[in-house]
């Protein structure tokens, strides 16, 4: 049984995107350490209530790792301390007693904050409008193994498949670059036959995209891959590097 921790919460406050935001303090005592990440911030928001103060907003759906909506930074780390895990996954044994524990919303130009936690990540889903996806009709589901894939291809277009759109690899990045989540969701569709043929417009589409949406340069750091709670590896980024060569080598 995990015993239970007192700690000291620093969280961002902010009306609206354009009001000045500050940090709130609050001491939790006696948190058992098997609440999750989000249980603890319920628990908080019933205190809240319960004294007719406004709950902290934050975005949450699956709290199992699926959805990549509880996006926030934990003492500075996208999705907390633990590698490879999403908020909703972390729980409150990593902490220790007495600990102060400080978190804040995603804190980039293309992720404007809406209020306290949640921020606005509709652009991700401009950048899947532009080409994150097949224009052909592929017709219906085709017979396990009618068309043949190479293993290894299988396997590496379902690691990148595992992106959830989190954005913690723009979170991460001082440069507010979006290059891994591109290349993640241009190598599911790359590595495979029905994706091939529009791989290279895809990748020019996406990334303008990302451009115009004020998302930055990718300059090899590696913090998003370091950060990214799927483990999603930058040698994706190489290969949309490659598909966007072979676009402009087209034009
Ligand atoms: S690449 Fe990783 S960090 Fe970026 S959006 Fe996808 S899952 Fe989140
Ligand atoms: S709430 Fe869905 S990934 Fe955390």
């Amino acid at each position: 049984m995990d015993k239970n921790i007192s700690f000291t919460l620093k969280i961002w406050r902010q009306r609206g995107p354009k009001e000045k935001g500050h940090f709130d303090t609050f001491q939790m005592k006696d948190i058992p350490g098997d609440t999750s990440f989000l249980e603890m911030m319920d628990i908080l928001n019933e205190q809240l209530v319960d004294e007719g103060k406004e709950p902290i907003v934050f975005d949450h759906d699956c709290r199992e790792g699926i959805c990549g909506m509880c996006s926030m930074y934990i003492n500075g780390h996208p999705h907390g301390p633990a590698k490879g895990v999403t908020t909703c996954q972390i729980y409150m044994r990593r902490f220790k007693d007495g600990d102060t524990i400080t978190v804040e919303p995603w804190r980039s130009a293309g992720f404007p904050i809406i209020r306290d936690l949640m921020v606005d990540r509709s652009s991700y889903d401009k950048i899947m409008q532009a080409g994150g996806y097949i224009s052909v009709n592929t017709g219906g589901v085709p017979d396990a193994n009618a068309i043949p894939i190479p293993k290894k291809d299988a396997d590496e277009a379902m690691d990148a498949a595992a992106c959830i759109g989190c954005g913690a690899c723009v979170a991460a990045c001082k440069n507010g670059s979006a290059m891994l989540f591109v290349s993640a969701k241009v190598s599911q569709l790359a590595l495979l036959p029905q994706g091939k043929i529009e791989a290279a417009r895809r990748a020019k589409a996406m990334l303008a995209k990302m451009d115009e949406l004020g998302f930055g340069n990718c300059t090899n750091t590696r913090a998003c891959e370091a950060e990214c709670p799927k483990n999603i590896s930058i040698s994706n980024i190489a290969r949309l590097n490659r598909e966007f060569i072979k676009a402009k080598l087209k034009d």
